[in-house]
């Protein structure tokens, strides 16, 4: 099967760490009810581990399962998650959110980055799957798609950084084409002294799920829902905090 991410795993941290720097916060804050659990934390669509690294971090004893289905993507996370010291606790599982068995009692899931890639139909059994597994307190967070399904945008810019003598970019832009759903594009280009060496693009095709939507599908399974910041939601399982205990930080950037 065609890797998605094979061009753009090499600059993927270049967009995601900013993204999840002003995100880390509530994040952690949000897993934090999984050690009184010692059930795992669920990453679904782990990608380069940056999400496990802020969670392994911060809890240092919850084991974590991190399901990635590109080799691309799996390199680096396998390599985060050694060079962090978190291969004791962190399993990586190699295949899709369908494709792997999840633990009866989950301590915390984050799906971030990856709810576009699920049918309605899965999406669906996601949010009845939290209301059946998430341990009393704990919580999942999911976002929202970066882009509308009502117009086009213009490739964006969303990261850049130095590699020696030359410049690492990455750049995403999206279209609608079916009701509800977008095209996205990434771009990845290596600069030197102004002239372009090295470049790739590459699209996937995503449901545009707007915040208002997961609010509306997961208080329907049974979630209690609540935003953190534009793109994230918290889910519980039973009653949550109020909003305001847990908002997080700027959430100004995107990544895909
Ligand atoms: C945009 S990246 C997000 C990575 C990470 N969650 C983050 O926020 O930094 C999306 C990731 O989801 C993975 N993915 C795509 N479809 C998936 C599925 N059905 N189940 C699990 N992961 C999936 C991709 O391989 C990719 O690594």
């Amino acid at each position: 099967m065609a890797d998605n991410y094979g061009a753009a795993a090499e600059f993927y941290d270049i967009a995601g760490r900013p993204y999840w720097k002003p995100r880390a916060a509530a994040l952690t804050k949000a897993m934090s009810a999984a050690v009184q659990t010692n059930s795992p934390i669920v990453d679904v669509g782990a990608g380069t581990g940056l999400v496990v690294a802020i969670i392994g971090a911060a809890l240092a004893t919850v084991p974590i399962l991190a399901i990635e289905p590109s080799p691309a993507m799996r390199a680096a996370l396998a390599s985060r998650v050694q060079a962090n010291g978190l291969a004791p606790r962190v399993t990586i599982a190699a295949g899709t959110l369908a494709e792997t068995t999840l633990p009866d009692q989950i301590g915390g899931m984050v799906a971030c980055g990856v709810l576009g890639y699920l049918t309605p139909d899965d999406r669906h059994a996601l949010w009845r799957l939290l209301a059946d597994r998430l341990a009393p307190g704990c919580r999942a967070v999911v976002d929202a798609a970066p882009f509308p399904a009502t117009r086009t945008v213009r490739p964006i810019r969303v990261g850049v950084a130095r590699f020696g003598v030359r410049h690492h970019e990455i750049w995403l832009g999206s279209r609608p084409t079916d009701p509800g759903r977008i095209e996205l594009t990434t771009m990845c280009r290596v600069v030197q002294d102004g002239r372009t060496v090295r470049e790739s693009v590459s699209t996937v095709q995503w449901w545009a799920l707007e915040m208002r939507t997961i609010v509306a599908e997961a208080t329907a399974a049974g979630l209690t829902c609540r935003r953190a910041g534009w793109d994230l939601a918290i889910l519980t399982a039973g009653p949550d905090r109020p909003l305001d205990t847990q908002r997080s930080g700027t959430v100004t950037s995107t990544k895909c």
